[in-house]
């Protein structure tokens, strides 16, 4: 046993649980739980970013049998709404075949195999557009055209089917029809969520941008606050990053970074209302949003205003129930292998995946799961904006501040990946503690590549 073992290393600061003790209300159960991962060291071999071999081995062993996001439940709302999602060389389509029920299905014409369907839409039959072969939403033959021509062509030709299943309002897939459940594969993720039930959330903004790097770079990024103090210097007044609190449950993992508490970082003692503008992003010629009354903390004043602003959405009695620590923190969820969402209220959640079938090219996702008065109809989910690799992100507007916040974070990317193809390291390695995240997904990675 290495000394490591006996004690794992942690920054300096408040650490999270004693921030907690501190919260003007009750903090609910699943924030007062630690679960880190047991200690040591990582190295992860450099070609699961560089290797085309390696990707194909992701294709193969990882993509083709994991349940993974495809979509939310309201992006197909209606009978006959179907839309694709395309994970490396793979394109599946999904459709509401009926009020209550969504199929998937492999998005190939059995004819001469053109794609069923590119883009998102709502039909009363699933056709093709070559020679119109089509079948029912439900997967079933329904016209082949020339009949007389394809006597070998039966009515049991379905459209090859992949397993479907709901949670939190998203549909997940998975290719492997003898794949366990995805309840199994969630593991405790429900419990975590209780108090912020996504599935009563409406799609308020979608923006997918592409990426110069390899998937898993691109969602690395987003899995720790150890970058902040190097990449995001402007938050440090208000952002306890190394005191960030990492855990692991199953496939699941998180981190909570708190907000409104000064970086261990910080040569300097910053006020409640320094904290307090950092949290809100301002601009040093930009007039205060806030004020921090006197007596009062950063914490406190932010969760006081946020409180207020969720009344309409979630109704008084709730609102009063929530935490500081639910209203300010950053508690960011991962499950194996790139679905991130969010806890509490913060609305983000990401999705990572291989652009097309490169191993050096990478969509991300930011979706925002707002709530909305649930007295009235949920408000439209919205479509995704597509961003280039060479756009900007604060062409994406609907992110607001973060989409500044985004611009640090890739601008890095493309730089690692150039890095690492040119082959003069063999190996990464992560941080004990703070790099816990990406640690816990290579050492799954590492699993599910090696099954048979
Ligand atoms: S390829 Fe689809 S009908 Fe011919
Ligand atoms: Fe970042």
């Amino acid at each position: 046993m290495t000394a490591l073992d006996d004690a794992p290393t942690r920054s300096r600061g408040l650490s999270y649980q004693d921030l907690l003790d501190a919260d003007t209300h009750p903090v609910p159960v699943v924030l007062r739980r630690q679960s880190p991962l047991a200690p040591g060291p990582t190295f992860v071999p450099v070609e699961r970013y560089t290797s085309p071999e390696f990707h194909r081995l992701e294709v193969e062993k990882l993509w083709k049998r994991v349940w993974q996001m495809a979509c939310r439940e309201e992006d197909i709302a209606e009978v006959g709404d179907h839309i694709t999602y395309d994970i490396a060389n793979i394109s599946i389509l999904l459709t509401r075949s009926a009020p209550d029920t969504i199929r998937a299905f492999h998005n190939i014409c059995l004819h001469r195999g053109r794609l069923l369907k590119e883009k998102p839409g709502r039909d009363t039959e699933l056709r093709c557009a070559f020679h119109g072969f089509a079948w029912n939403l439900d997967g079933s033959l329904k016209h082949v055209p020339c009949k007389w021509d394809f006597p070998q062509v039966n009515d049991d030709w379905t459209l090859p089917e992949v397993r479907v299943d709901t949670w939190g309002g998203f549909v997940f897939i998975n290719m492997d029809l003898d794949a366990p459940p995805l309840a199994e594969h969630l593991g405790e993720l429900g419990e975590h969520f209780e108090r912020w039930p996504l599935e009563r959330r409406f799609k308020q903004a979608h923006v997918a941008k592409v990426l110069r790097c390899n998937w898993k770079l691109a969602q690395e990024a987003f899995m720790e606050a150890f970058h902040v103090v190097a990449t995001h210097p402007q938050l440090l007044a208000g952002i306890g990053d190394s005191n960030s609190q990492y855990d692991v449950f199953g496939n699941i993992c998180r981190a909570i970074t708190p907000n409104g508490t000064p970086s261990p970082h910080l040569h300097w003692t910053p006020t409640e209302q320094d904290m307090l503008d950092a949290m809100f992003d301002r601009s040093l010629d930009e007039p205060r949003l806030l004020e921090v009354p006197d007596g009062h903390t950063a914490r406190e004043t932010a969760g006081e205003l946020r409180r207020h602003t969720l009344v309409d959405v979630v109704g008084a009695e709730h609102a009063a129930e929530l935490s500081d620590a639910e209203m300010c923190d950053s508690i960011y969820y991962t499950v194996f292998p790139n679905f991130h969402p969010w806890g509490a209220f913060n609305r983000i959640v990401y999705r990572f995946r291989p652009y097309g079938n490169r191993h050096d090219m990478a969509i991300m996702e930011c979706m925002f799961l707002s709530p909305y008065d649930e007295s009235g109809p949920r408000p439209p989910a919205a479509p995704i904006h597509w961003l280039g690799p060479d756009d900007d992100w604060t062409e994406a507007n609907e992110l607001g501040m973060l989409a500044r916040v985004f611009n640090q974070d890739v601008f890095n990317l493309p730089k690692v990946q150039a890095g690492l193809e040119t082959g003069a390291i063999d190996t990464v390695t992560f941080a004990n503690y703070q790099e816990t995240k990406l640690r816990h997904h290579h050492m799954l990675l590492g699993q599910w590549v090696a099954r048979p």
